[in-house]
């Protein structure tokens, strides 16, 4: 089994001309890599969560305004602005809910517009080609900060620990090291047994299934003791005592720390304030999005019902003609947050306040206006 760190989830060919991503949705059973240039092939990706996760989402939406900005054939500028701006709203459509996307996409364009002016559009394509590139790295130092501040946590609860998470916020869903998984990665980095220092408890999460197919997959070819659960075993494991510490991504938080992130994860977070176990949210700051005030404004994806009721099985597994109900977020109030792990530090309560003291700030935004 391939240890996930050494997979790389998603970075420019080397021709320069394609996105190459690895293709989430065969794994665990499959690492195959997709190359990928067109528009609606990288808005299929996106959507289908062929790539996934909110900063991954965010690294191939700085790659994508790249590779179609370099397809654009004109020299006149007011045409590539034109066209940079239909493309960037078309791949920002694929899906709504994690800020990173937009975020991505929104810094691109900025970059273009600050730039267009001073430099040939031949020049340009390279610049933005080193922003995307930089996007990418960004990712990778954060990712490592968050699994820095997660590991003190860990290391203040000591050897043993049990940790509980929920879908796939790993090296699979970041450019390297993941967020609420990163803590681990940085656990073995200081010397950690993986076997006996930690335990950690990976939710299924329905109807995906990222957290049996990722994340149990991501910590096991680490060598961590790792456990699946069914989402509707949390409770049971942290009755049992088995959990010391939560660890969860997210995918948008708001300005008062409410924060959006993988259905069922509000259930995880009531049950552990219910048990009394510590409840972290690990967030790049990029994800902190502070033109909302709260969680009631974030857009929440609707999916598919046939992700319910017939993915996986070989027969529907509910009747012709049922409703489903398949948001793939929920938001959970901030009331049940311990702290939000960020690359800056750690942020409590009052989290708008502890955002803005860590000099956080509301960004332009070209795309995702409310
Ligand atoms: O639908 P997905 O698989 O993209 O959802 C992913 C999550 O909810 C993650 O927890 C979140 O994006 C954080 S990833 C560091």
């Amino acid at each position: 089994m391939e240890n996930a760190l050494n997979l790389d989830t998603v970075r420019l060919a080397d021709n320069k001309k394609e996105i190459v991503i690895l293709d989430q949705t065969l794994l665990p059973n499959q690492c195959k890599y997709l190359s990928i240039k067109e528009a609606g092939d990288i808005w299929e990706a996106i959507y289908s969560l062929r790539v996934r996760g909110a900063p991954a989402i965010g690294v191939t939406g700085g790659y994508a305004y790249y590779v179609l900005a370099d397809q654009i054939e004109t020299e006149d500028k007011q045409e590539f602005i034109k066209k940079c701006t239909e493309m960037m709203e078309y791949i920002n459509s694929s899906r709504p809910t994690a800020v990173n996307l937009s975020w991505a996409l929104n810094r691109m364009h900025d970059v273009m517009l600050n730039e267009i002016h001073n430099m040939s559009i031949s020049q340009l394509k390279v610049r933005l080609m080193e922003e995307a590139d930089a996007i990418r790295q960004e990712d990778i130092q954060i990712s490592r900060n968050i699994g820095e501040y997660g590991f003190k946590l860990l290391d203040e609860l000591g050897k043993g620990v049990g940790i509980m998470t929920h879908c796939n916020a790993g090296t699979l869903a970041t450019a390297k090291y993941g967020t609420a998984l990163a803590p681990m990665y940085i656990a073995l980095e200081h010397g950690w047994d993986p076997k006996n220092d930690m335990h950690v408890y990976c939710d299924e999460t329905r109807p995906l299934l990222q957290g049996a197919r990722l994340s149990a997959y991501e910590m096991q070819a680490a060598g961590i003791d790792t456990y699946v659960q069914c989402d509707n075993m949390a409770s049971y494991t942290m009755k049992e005592g088995k959990v010391g510490i939560i660890f969860v991504g997210c995918d948008r938080v708001a300005a008062n720390g409410d924060f959006a992130n993988k259905i069922g994860t509000s259930g995880v977070a009531i049950i552990a304030k219910h048990y009394g176990i510590p409840f972290y949210v690990c967030a790049p700051s990029s994800t902190i999005d502070m033109t909302l005030e709260s969680g009631d404004e974030i857009h929440i994806e609707q999916r598919k019902g046939e992700e319910v009721t017939e993915m996986w099985y070989e027969e529907r597994m509910a009747p012709e003609g049922v409703g489903v109900v398949n948001p793939a977020f929920d938001v959970t109030d901030h009331s049940l947050v311990t702290g939000i792990i960020t690359e800056k530090g750690i942020a409590y309560a009052p989290f708008k306040e502890s955002f803005e003291a860590m000099g956080i700030k509301p960004v332009e935004k070209y795309v995702d206006k409310k």
